[in-house]
């Protein structure tokens, strides 16, 4: 039988397929669900959450800087607490489970809430996924080389007080993404996850109001994270998760051969129910067998960028009537 183990952040996966962080891992109950899974990335919790529980302790009104989606996130999920419960999530998802457990902080700056982190290598977690997004949307507050640097501040300010392996999930959004994650590399980070899909954003032209695009990833959304995965795990040495339309075991081959370690799954999950990793495991057992792989170190990356015939394929992102029938 095919050996569909694996490392990733130098955690021992048996099968490469990572509950991503999302609403199914938000409680214990939808943790256990995942135990078939290779890993679990809990729910993330707020930067803005954390420091509210650090105020408390202070007894002092603390945070006063509020980006406007926490707002809204704190609102419905609520402060008070917030990191307690986390710590007790962590603890109950380590004693239910024997997969690794890996935190999840949605941050956007290197402030007070990084001190906090022990607190959930304490409870356990095997490693931290940094959720990091700081919406560039005024260019008079934030130059984007700032923008830039507050991600470097938050690994290197986050790296100083845990000893666990950290990853950060990205948007794909940036000038030069493989600058980026060498920099990222510079500060220490052990791993890249490639990429967030973020809150989808629509118009409803009846009701004149802004309404939420569609929640969940389709199958052809794979293709950004495939390309990049390609490019970028030749140039770093960094371990990488593929995130964003892995929705069967065939796309978990893809991103295996273009060089991930590992991929996250959220969409399909929600659709088909999280039992649907069994059968995406077995998938991926069925095409290693079929192609004489005994185990995922013997194709990992070989159709990354680098091992490429034809490596200019990986960069083109123009149509040419050459190259699509609808010119
Ligand atoms: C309902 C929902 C909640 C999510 N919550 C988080 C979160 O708290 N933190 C995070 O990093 N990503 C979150 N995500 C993003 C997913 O982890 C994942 O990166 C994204 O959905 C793309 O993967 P997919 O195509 O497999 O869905 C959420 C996604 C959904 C649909």
């Amino acid at each position: 039988m095919a050996d569909l183990s694996t490392k990733y952040l130098g955690l021992d996966l048996p099968n490469p397929i990572i509950v991503s962080s999302s609403g199914l891992t938000n409680t214990l109950d939808g943790v256990v669900k995942c135990a078939g899974a290779g890993a679990v990335v809990l729910k993330s919790i707020f930067e803005e959450q954390i420091l509210a529980e650090s105020a408390r302790l202070a007894d002092s009104s603390g945070a006063t800087y509020w980006h406007t989606e926490a707002a809204d996130y704190i609102r419905d999920y609520g402060r008070e607490n917030a990191v307690d419960y986390y710590e007790d999530l962590i603890r109950g998802a380590k004693s239910e489970t024997s997969i690794p457990v890996i935190a999840s902080v949605h941050c956007v700056s290197a402030g007070r809430w990084t001190e906090f982190a022990s607190r959930f290598e304490a409870a356990g977690a095997d490693a931290l996924e940094l959720n990091v997004y700081i919406f560039p949307a005024d260019p008079l507050r934030q130059t984007a080389r700032e923008n830039e640097q507050a991600y470097l501040d938050v690994v290197r300010a986050v790296k100083k007080h845990v000893g666990l392996p950290v990853a950060v999930k990205l948007g794909s959004s940036f000038s030069s993404l493989p600058e980026m994650a060498l920099k990222l590399m510079t500060v220490g980070v052990d791993g890249l996850v490639l990429f967030n899909r973020f809150y989808p954003f629509d118009l409803d032209i009846e009701k004149m109001k802004v309404s939420p695009g569609a929640p969940l990833s389709t199958p052809a959304e794979i293709s950004t994270s495939l390309r990049w995965v390609s490019i970028l795990s030749g140039l770093t040495t960094c371990d990488i998760a593929a995130s964003t339309g892995v929705h069967d075991g065939a796309a978990v081959v893809k991103q295996l051969l273009a060089g991930a370690d590992a991929v996250e799954v959220c969409s399909v999950l929600y659709q088909k129910g999280v039992d649907h990793v069994a059968t995406m495991v077995s998938e991926v057992g069925d095409w290693m067998s079929r192609h004489g792989h005994a185990s995922v170190a013997d194709f990992r990356g070989k159709m990354r960028q680098e091992m490429s015939s034809n490596p200019a394929a990986h960069e083109r992102v123009q149509f040419m009537k050459s190259t699509t029938p609808r010119g």
